[in-house]
């Protein structure tokens, strides 16, 4: 297509919405990093701290966000510029956390598929740690098998909205709560998961350090897809036939649904295996081997979960890629095939050095941490819950609750119960919690 002639796209479906939606949330922030953030802060106290931040501040940002996309049928930077000129930067922080959360989301992606090609091949025999350990950091090939996701998201950001993103999602999402709750099933039927559902379910507050209140908020942000503009962009696809104030509960309460599962299919079966729950971000790739392993027809059931883990990780990896191509399409009239295959390109720079960064860079350490991980906690825990924070402020003190909800209501074609509600989380209890937690991270207060 010719230099700005991109006509901007919508969605064909509020079914195809809700599901893209869904599938940006429901990703490897569930499957893979719920359940080892879960195991390594208490189980339980951070199940229940991060319940309470979805119900609060998770529903309240989510509303927000699409409600400005709506509103201006632009991305996060155009968004944010036409509203405000003052917090056109927030909409920045937003597309650069889209780069940076692809750069090390590429890389796990990458390991999903050699899983998938591990289990056709029969699966992981022996030790499943060590397996996991010596191919995470071994040179070129995860390299590789990165760049294969990479390619994937790619392809599908390249064929557009309705045709592409919304496409894939409606197929993979259905699947994919299916085949989570078959592996859960398994999972909780081992011997000796008793003491992993306990884990689990009960709640320790002893263990409910400072660090935990702060990764269980930043969870909320990465799981949901919130901070960084990626429901504004979506949000910019939709009609205004749709009722946000009902896309805001029910994606969350999906997202939630899809962690919650994923712990039961996870924490379970690492304590009947004998692993700890502590182990970080192996877990999923570590445990469930196991189970597999341990179930008739496993080999099947392993190829079919990765597949499903692999769904779950591309319908989050193409809204990470729309935001930042929804950006240079709308505001330098980029071609879709342009912005798609040249910020691809950038991205997979970061992608490599952080894949490098688990094994021949894993030296080299920025703050303590190695590439991979610095991004991962520069992003969920610095720059999502800021941009989250900056949109409760931007909305209950610059643009107007009012204004948000003329959006959502639409002249009195929806009926906006959880105005009140809504009004009270975005102006006081929203900024109020996320600025305590987020200046305590920087040391600033302690708690
Ligand atoms: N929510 C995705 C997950 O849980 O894996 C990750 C993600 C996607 C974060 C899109 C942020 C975003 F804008």
């Amino acid at each position: 297509m010719e230099k700005g002639t991109e006509k901007r796209g919508q969605w064909a479906s509020n079914f195809g919405f809700i599901m893209a939606a869904a599938g940006s949330a429901i990703g490897l922030g569930n499957l893979w990093k719920f359940p080892y953030l879960a195991g390594t802060h208490g189980g339980g106290a951070f199940v229940v701290v991060y319940l309470l931040i979805v119900l609060f501040v998770g529903f309240t940002i989510m509303l927000g966000e699409m409600a400005i996309g709506r509103r201006t049928g632009l991305n996060a930077i155009g968004a944010y510029k036409m509203l405000s000129k003052k917090f056109t930067w927030v909409g920045m922080a937003g597309v650069l956390s889209g780069f940076l959360i692809l750069g090390f989301y590429n890389v796990v992606g990458g390991w999903v598929i050699k899983y998938i090609v591990q289990f056709v091949m029969g699966g992981v025999q022996g030790d499943s740690a060590a397996f996991f350990g010596a191919f995470i950091s071994s040179t070129a090939e995860p390299v590789i098998y990165a760049l294969l996701f990479a390619v994937a998201t790619a392809l599908i950001v390249w064929k557009g909205i309705s045709g592409g993103i919304e496409k894939a999602s409606k197929i993979m999402m259905p699947a994919l709560f299916v085949l989570l709750i078959v592996v859960m099933i398994r999972s909780v039927t081992l011997p000796g998961a008793g003491a992993g559902l306990e884990y689990y379910l009960k709640p320790d507050f002893s263990k409910l350090t400072p660090a935990a209140i702060v990764a269980a908020l930043g969870q909320v942000f990465f799981s949901l897809s919130l901070g960084m503009g990626c429901m504004i962009t979506y949000g910019s696809y939709l009609s205004k036939d749709e009722n946000l104030e009902k896309d805001a509960l029910i994606v969350p309460f999906m997202d939630t649904a899809a962690a919650l599962l994923a712990g039961f299919a996870i924490l379970p079966a690492v304590f009947a295996f004998g692993f700890e729950p502590g182990a970080g971000p192996g877990l999923m790739f570590i445990t469930l081997p196991q189970v597999f392993a341990s179930m008739p027809a496993g080999t099947i059931f392993g190829i079919l979960f990765f597949v499903l883990v692999l769904f779950a990780a591309i319908t989050s990896s193409i809204s990470l890629l729309e935001v930042c191509c929804a950006y240079v399409i709308d505001e330098f009239k980029w071609s879709r095939t342009k912005a798609t295959w040249i910020l691809s390109g950038i991205i997979f720079v970061l992608t490599a050095l952080s894949s490098l960064s688990m094994g021949p860079m894993s030296g080299f350490l920025i703050f303590g941490k190695n590439f991979f991980d610095l991004l991962d906690y520069i992003t969920a825990n610095i720059l999502l819950p800021l941009g989250g924070l900056m949109m409760l402020i931007f909305i209950g003190y610059f643009w107007g609750v009012d204004k948000a909800a003329e959006e959502i209501e639409q002249g009195g074609k929806f009926q906006f119960k959880l105005k009140g509600f809504w009004n009270i989380m975005v102006k006081f209890v929203g900024p109020i919690a996320v600025g305590v937690v987020f200046l305590n991270m920087l040391g600033i207060i302690k708690f």
